[in-house]
């Protein structure tokens, strides 16, 4: 058997055992969908946002990309992040990323990656805000980690200055946002900031005629 027909095998499986435990349970899927959750991940094919958090289909709206990044400019995102804000009246935002990204480490050498550049550039944004504190930490590994844990961060600051999440915040008393940071080696979700409603940001990013 070829790897890929593993694939629908397994889930001719899994589709059979869920109705047998539930016969309605596509039906009633089928219908809705009320995710009270919107996660922002990593595309590392080693966080997947369900497994790790013990959540069903139905249960979380997802958006991935390469290191978890908010950028301004990215239609996938503000599409995701309109529709899960605007219609899906998500109650929660989480921006997760993970230690020993790749996406961070390549943002960290000087390597031309191609068309990946352009999206990494990003990254070194974030790596510019942060240098002095960086260089102050010796061992490699650790100076990724800790520039993963200020890249979500960042990220995190990234939706608030959105006009999508800041007309939410005064209309609606949500979002609340979240960056938490993912142990490949130890599988435990470890939270680094938050920010509730109305929770102060820099003046220039506020728009004041939402
Ligand atoms: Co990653």
């Amino acid at each position: 058997m070829r790897s890929f027909e593993k694939l629908l095998l397994e889930n001719k499986a899994w589709a059979h055992e869920k109705v047998e435990e539930d016969p309605d349970y596509f039906n009633r899927l089928a219908k809705i969908q009320t995710p009270e959750f919107l996660w922002i991940g990593c595309s590392d094919s080693r966080v997947p946002a369900n497994e790790i958090t013990g959540t069903q289909p139905g249960e979380i709206f997802v958006q991935r990309n390469i290191a978890n990044m908010v950028v301004h400019t990215d239609f996938n995102l503000l599409s995701v992040l309109e529709y899960a804000v605007e219609h899906l009246h998500v109650k929660h935002i989480i921006v997760c990323g993970h230690y020993g990204c790749g996406g961070v480490k390549a943002a960290m050498g000087h390597h031309n990656l191609g068309i990946i550049n352009k999206w990494v550039r990003n990254i070194k944004d974030v790596y510019r805000i942060h240098e002095q504190e960086l260089l102050e930490i010796e061992e490699e590994e650790e100076r990724v980690n800790r520039m993963v844990e200020l890249n979500v961060q960042e990220q995190v600051l990234n939706l608030a200055k959105t006009s999508i999440v800041q007309k939410a915040w005064k209309y609606d008393q949500r979002p609340h946002l979240h960056g938490w940071v993912y142990g490949l080696n130890n599988g435990i979700l470890k939270p680094i900031c938050d920010m509730h409603p109305g929770t102060h940001i820099d003046h220039i990013y506020e728009y004041d005629d939402l």
